[in-house]
């Protein structure tokens, strides 16, 4: 079938791309933007950009902790669509996780499936463990995924006079408890560390996403709709290429015209089975 002919591009293919929205973490419980119980309708987006930060930071703030209960309230864990593109990772199987979500799952799942393979090394190797570094370049074997978080973490704020970063949490109970907006010591505003409307993606990691892109032989786009940018150009930078497109995805998007294979799954039943048929 179609996933397995994408397996086999993957398997074939030197650079493989991942690139994820909201609808990976959606079976983890973290709510989509644009379905029918999304963020954008119960919020107004509008409410959230970086104009109305700088030019009412309190209002901005006093929204962004409903926000932030709306989405990140509940305990939430990585999912079997995040293992699996973590453990094509360790496998070797995968250059670059580009992500738009800010929840820190993908980080989480590689961190998970990376102790759980040192373990399992540990075990049969004694105390030696082989994912070890050996070559000195700083990296341990096997980890070597590229994460690019193009817009940010939303589980850290950042303080726009020092750019201290801190975690979230702390602060945002800080802001529910009328602190607004949140302070740093040094006195300067907390943001979140993330993207908002009407900000520029930093470029550096723009130029980085549309590089990979370019380089990739196989891009996967996964649980996003599309439509924002830099996610509506990236599948067409890479298609540009001639690499294989690849889109995972509940429901219909803009660029399903530039994939080479569409697959309409859910993320959890979609990845592992591609990641087992690209281990085969
Ligand atoms: P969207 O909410 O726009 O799209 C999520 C997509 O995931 C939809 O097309 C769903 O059909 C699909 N989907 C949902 N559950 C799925 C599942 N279990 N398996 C497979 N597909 C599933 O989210 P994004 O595309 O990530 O930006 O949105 C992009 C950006 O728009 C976000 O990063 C955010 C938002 O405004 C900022 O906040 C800057």
């Amino acid at each position: 079938d179609d996933l397995e002919r994408l397996a086999d591009e993957v398997r074939t293919a030197e650079t493989v791309v991942a690139f994820t929205g909201a609808g990976i973490s959606a079976p983890s419980g973290v709510p989509t933007f644009r379905d029918d119980d999304g963020v954008w309708e119960k919020f107004d987006e509008g409410q959230f950009t970086y104009g109305r930060f700088r030019s009412d930071p309190e209002g901005f703030w006093d929204d962004r902790v409903d926000l932030q209960r709306e989405m990140f309230g509940d305990d939430y864990e990585p999912n079997a669509a995040h293992r699996a593109l973590a453990e094509m990772g360790l496998d070797g199987d995968l250059e670059a996780i580009l992500t738009q979500n800010t929840d820190g799952l993908h980080g989480r799942a590689a961190e998970a499936v990376r102790d759980e393979s040192r373990r399992t090394e540990e075990v049969h190797d004694g105390a030696e463990s082989a994912v070890e570094d050996g070559d000195g370049d700083g990296r341990t074997n096997g980890t070597d995924t590229a994460l690019l978080e193009l817009h940010g973490n939303a589980q850290r704020v950042r303080c726009t006079d020092c750019g201290k970063r801190r975690t979230a949490d702390p602060i945002f109970e800080r802001a529910a408890d009328g602190a607004l907006p949140p302070t740093c010591e040094c006195g300067g505003v907390f943001k979140p560390d993330v993207v908002l409307f009407g900000e520029q993606l930093p470029r550096a990691v723009l130029q980085r996403a549309r590089s990979l892109a370019r380089e990739s032989d196989a891009f996967l786009a996964i649980g996003s709709s599309l439509v924002v940018e830099p996610a509506a150009s990236l599948p067409r930078v890479a298609a540009s290429t001639d690499a294989t497109v690849g889109i995972i995805n509940l429901e219909e998007t803009p660029c399903d015209d530039v994939a080479d294979i569409v697959y309409r799954e859910d993320v959890t039943e979609a990845l592992p089975r591609l990641q087992d048929l690209v281990a085969e």
